[in-house]
Order: C-alpha cells, then sequence, then structure tokens
C-alpha cells in the first residue's frame, strides 16, 4: 500500500493516523468514565494519570495527522454524493479536528489550573500551561466535559455515515480508510 494518498484511496500513513487515533479516543472514554465511578484515592488518580498520557499523545498525533492531511489531501468523495452530504461529511469532519486540539488543550489547561503535574507515562512532565487558578479549572473541567460530549456525538454521526456509505450506498468510503486490496470502484 502506498504511504501517501492516492487516489482513490487513503494512504498507509493516514490510515495509520486514523485508526490510532480512533482507538485512543475509545481509551480516553473508557479511562474518564472509570475514574469518575471512583472516590479520590490512588486508583483513580492512576487512572486520570493514563488518562492525561493518552490525551497527550493524542494531541501530538492530531499535529502530525493534520500536517499530513495538509500535505497530502484526501481523495475526493464519490461523485455521486449530494451536495448537502458533502458539506456535511466536511464540516462534522473540521469539528472532529478542531476538537482533538480542543479536548486535550482544555485537560492540559485545567490540570495546570489546579497546579497538577501532567507527566506521559511517567517519562517525563509537560509543563503547566497557567498559574494556578480555581475559578478557570472550574471552567475548564465543565468546558471539557461539555466538549467530550459534543465529540462523543459527531463520532457516532461519523461512524453511522461511514457505515450507510458501506452498507447503503454500496461506495468505496469505507474501505479506502482500510487496509483493504480490492476497492469496489463504484461511486
Ligand atoms: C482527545 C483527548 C481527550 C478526550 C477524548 C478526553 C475525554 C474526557 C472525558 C469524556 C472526560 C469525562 C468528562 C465528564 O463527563 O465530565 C474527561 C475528564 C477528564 N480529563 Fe480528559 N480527555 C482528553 C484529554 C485530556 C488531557 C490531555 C488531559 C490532561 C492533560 C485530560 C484531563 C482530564 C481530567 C483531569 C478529567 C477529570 C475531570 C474531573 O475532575 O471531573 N483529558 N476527559
Amino acid at each position: 500500500m502506498p504511504t501517501t494518498n492516492a487516489e482513490p484511496r487513503y494512504g498507509a500513513v493516514a490510515q495509520a493516523l486514523h485508526w490510532t487515533i480512533a482507538g485512543l479516543i475509545v481509551v480516553q472514554f473508557v479511562l474518564a468514565k472509570l475514574a469518575e465511578r471512583l472516590p479520590l484515592g490512588m486508583h483513580k488518580l492512576i487512572l486520570l494519570a493514563r488518562h492525561k498520557s493518552f490525551g497527550m499523545t493524542i494531541l501530538a498525533l492530531a499535529v502530525l495527522r493534520l500536517a499530513w492531511r495538509l500535505a497530502n489531501p484526501p481523495p475526493p468523495l464519490p461523485p455521486g454524493m449530494r451536495r448537502a452530504a458533502k458539506t456535511t461529511a466536511a464540516a462534522t469532519h473540521t469539528a472532529i479536528y478542531a476538537l482533538l486540539f480542543a479536548m486535550p488543550l482544555t485537560g492540559w489547561l485545567m490540570s495546570s489550573a489546579k497546579n497538577y503535574s501532567v507527566s506521559w507515562f511517567g517519562l517525563f512532565t509537560w509543563p503547566n500551561l497557567i498559574g494556578p487558578n480555581e475559578p478557570a479549572f472550574k471552567l475548564l473541567r465543565e468546558t471539557h466535559g461539555i466538549l467530550s460530549k459534543l465529540l462523543f456525538a459527531l463520532v457516532i454521526l461519523h461512524v453511522l455515515a461511514a457505515l450507510k456509505h458501506h452498507f447503503w450506498d454500496r461506495d468505496d468510503v469505507l474501505r479506502r480508510m482500510l487496509p483493504v486490496r480490492r476497492p469496489r470502484m463504484r461511486s
């Protein structure tokens, strides 16, 4: 499979970044929801530390992914798609990209505002972005929670759209993001 995007499919780098980030987002939701149920203590802090490390990994991968996308424009959508569907797809993708930055940044800022260090799997510590600030912490925690619900809704929409393309429209939109050999070559 070619490394770069080449019509009609995504290349290996774009696919690897897409599926790695998708998997890490699932991990993030699971860790956050498990931590939420626990009382403050060692277990909760360990889960949140992992959540922070994976979150910072997503931020780094989002930077790489955006740079790669700018250098390698995605293959065009099937010509048969209606204009409204293309506009919805573009808006959803833009919003997901924005949240891939906004979620880690609000988390990082939130931890900084509480003066909790953000370590990367115990290997090094990211610098605090702001000083201790309780009102900012509360606002950022609220924002992080609201954005997570928005991201959740958009990811569900994104997955449903991909499944609709595959099973209903029977085009190559999902397959071109998968390491499969033979595209259906339908539009
Ligand atoms: C794409 C990356 C991320 C996703 C999808 C994500 C998702 C979530 C979710 C779903 C929650 C539960 C929110 C709620 O229902 O109230 C949460 C909580 C939390 N997140 Fe993240 N997060 C991400 C990145 C980060 C990063 C990078 C940090 C810190 C460096 C962070 C720190 C926290 C903390 C401390 C909480 C618990 C807040 C509390 O005390 O209630 N998150 N996150």
